[in-house]
């Protein structure tokens, strides 16, 4: 396209342009003067192309040239030139073309860069201070790029399946997704407040009263939690809910969505992805968002435990606690200080203590836990384990929680420490059956493992009064090499059944009516069957570009304590913003 000021990009030239006349914009990248002839790398968008000024040949703009410095914004004209063989750079995409230009305009100077673009040792808080020039480098601008064509790829996908992209609100009251809400406080409403939504779970939802059947949005989400790599404070997924679905309708329409955004990064997979449940996927990895581009399993010894003189280990399944283990091979020449090591990492990770076996290359077996077991049990574990020279198998006792949280970061500690994650590898499954609930100790009451409008499964349906901690729920999150990519379920869409969930996670008649009164109405005016899901995009983009962290695939992320470096956000209100919102602060810091 052409415009005012440029007629080209940089890279839409090359050889079979020769001869014709070029008009260039964009930034001085790089300047050099080799012995009173200046070469300049243009840069824009699209790539790089040289140009050179050469007193001789044109003094004027060779005069031009000499005031140009690093990151000056130009505009050249000139004819496309072929350049001499000793100067040709392979390296570029316009690398046997250059152009000495008949005009050169300085449309903007730079002051000098606070950093070398496309330099890996300046530290991240600098280029989010400076993010604006951050993004000119190489890594940026790719990842933008890529994040535009899967989005791309995402919307022709859902459109081209009948889905209508619908926004949702902004302001709102608030979402029932478990994080901690960001409140607005109102000026018109005294004392009242809006929250940002947390996902627009509660909206999608009445969209399908509202009979728009399938609905999907690139949605900006809002929570207010801890932050790590993965996680921001303001993220986007792309949201999906659809009417007259069952569980496989989702997941089919996810994996085809996931396919394109793969295909749009150049990955070819292909659905359907692996299912795993729950249940499968904590016994044996430990984790619900499982990778299983690798082995080390876990196993159960829980009745070979209990059934020893272990008081310990007794005393622990005696309380509803389980003990697993997990065997290691190829470590048993660790060093006292090694193992050592790996008891403390297991101590960090929550274990009370760590009980091993190790079976040595000379074929002795050794264990601090084998005074409380006798022989058959010694051997049981040994065949579980089905343990060889070399190995050894770890134990943790404490309840289910604990333990395959412990061992299931054992697990992915000892598989990154080997070597054995094939990291070529694009792994995706379904975990399916979540449970319903999960018994929180904070709250000492059960809660929602995802949100309160999650249908149970049907034939769990006469365990939600009397035993929740057994009631698996129609959910499903989808996983990539170990990361949750989205989650989604099939919601409830009978009164009856939502009141008993409701009544289940100790919801009283006024926090019902406060929290989701109008939901509760709604769906007393014909409600499809319907469920949905939502994946989250910048982890999506983040995994597909090999991004240690989100950020490098957000424009203008925040940092680790949620803040905007570049514009200082979270700032200051005025004493006279505050006095129109009706709010006075507990400690003002001046
Ligand atoms: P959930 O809370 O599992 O489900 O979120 C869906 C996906 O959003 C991404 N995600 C995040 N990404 C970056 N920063 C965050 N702070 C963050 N939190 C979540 C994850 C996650 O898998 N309304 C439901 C979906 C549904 O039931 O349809 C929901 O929001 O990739
Ligand atoms: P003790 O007899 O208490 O010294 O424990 C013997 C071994 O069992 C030690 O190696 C402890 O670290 C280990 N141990 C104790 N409690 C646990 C536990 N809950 N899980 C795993 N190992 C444990």
């Amino acid at each position: 396209m052409e415009l005012a000021y440029k007629k080209q990009n940089c890279c839409d030239l090359g050889e079979e342009n020769i001869g014709e006349v070029a008009l260039l914009a964009g930034w001085a990248s790089t300047i050099r003067d080799l012995g009173g002839i200046i070469f300049v790398e243009v840069r824009d968008r699209s790539g790089y192309f040289q140009v050179v000024a050469d007193p001789k040949i044109n003094p004027q703009v060779y005069e031009t040239f000499q005031k140009l410095k690093s990151e000056y914004v130009i505009q050249v004209k000139g004819k496309v030139s072929k350049r001499p063989p000793d100067t040709i750079n392979d390296k570029l995409k316009t690398g046997t073309i250059e152009m000495y230009p008949d005009e050169i305009n300085i449309l903007s100077a730079s002051k000098t860069l606070p950093f070398v673009l496309d330099d890996g040792d300046v530290s991240e808080d600098i280029k989010l201070k400076y993010r604006y020039l951050d993004l000119r480098s190489e890594k940026m601008l790719k990842n933008l790029t890529l994040r535009h064509n899967i989005v791309t790829s995402i919307r022709s996908y859902m459109n081209s399946l009948g889905f209508l992209e619908v926004e949702t609100p902004i302001l709102i009251k608030t979402t029932p997704e478990g994080a901690r809400d960001y409140l607005v406080p109102s000026r018109v409403h005294d004392g009242k407040f809006y929250a940002l939504p947390q996902s627009p779970q509660v909206f999608k939802q009445l969209l399908m009263v509202g009979g728009i059947e399938k609905y999907y949005q690139i949605a900006k989400c809002f929570r207010d939690e801890d932050l790590r790599a993965d996680r921001q404070p303001e993220f986007t997924q792309v949201d999906i809910e659809m009417s007259f679905v069952n569980q496989d309708d989702v997941i089919k329409t996810t994996e085809g969505l996931v396919k394109e955004a793969f295909k749009a990064a150049g990955v070819e997979i292909n659905p359907p992805f692996k299912r795993i449940t729950w249940q499968e996927a904590m016994d044996k990895y430990g984790s619900d968002k499982p990778d299983t581009r690798f082995g080390l399993e876990l196993f159960d010894v829980t009745d070979i435990m209990a059934a020893s003189t272990f008081e310990a280990f007794k005393g622990v399944i005696s309380k509803g606690g389980t003990v697993r283990a997990i065997k290691i091979p190829n470590i048993a020449h660790y060093s006292r200080k090694e193992m050592d090591d790996v008891r403390n990492l297991a101590i960090k990770f929550g274990a009370k203590g760590l009980a091993w076996v190790t079976y040595m290359e000379d074929g002795t077996v050794k264990s601090p836990v084998f005074k409380f077991l006798n022989e058959e049990q010694i051997n049981e574990i040994q065949k579980r384990a089905d343990a060889k020279k070399g190995d050894i198998v770890f134990f943790v006792a404490d309840m289910p929680k604990v333990v395959f949280d412990v061992l299931g970061r054992f697990r992915l500690y000892f598989g990154e420490k080997l070597g054995l994650i094939d990291k070529d590898k694009h792994d995706l499954l379904w975990v399916v059956d979540f449970p319903l609930f999960e018994y929180s100790t904070e709250d000492d009451r059960f809660v929602s493992v995802h949100h309160p409008f999650t249908m149970p499964r049907y034939e769990d349906l006469d365990k939600l009064e009397n035993d929740k901690g057994n009631v698996k729920s129609i959910a499903y999150d989808i996983v990539y090499n170990g990361c949750e990519l989205g989650g989604g379920s099939i919601r409830i869409h009978d009164a009856g059944i939502q009141e008993r969930v409701f009544r289940a996670l100790g919801l009283s008649e006024e926090d019902i009516k406060e929290k989701f009164e109008f939901l509760v109405q709604a769906f007393q005016y014909g409600t499809p069957p319907h469920g949905g899901l939502a994946i989250g995009l910048d982890r999506l983009v983040a995994l597909l570009t090999r991004s240690e962290s989100i950020r490098d695939v957000i424009a203008f992320p925040k940092n680790s304590q949620a803040k905007d470096l570049m514009s200082d956000a979270p700032g200051n209100a005025t004493e006279e913003q505050l006095r129109e919102l009706h709010i006075k602060l507990r400690n003002p810091k001046v």
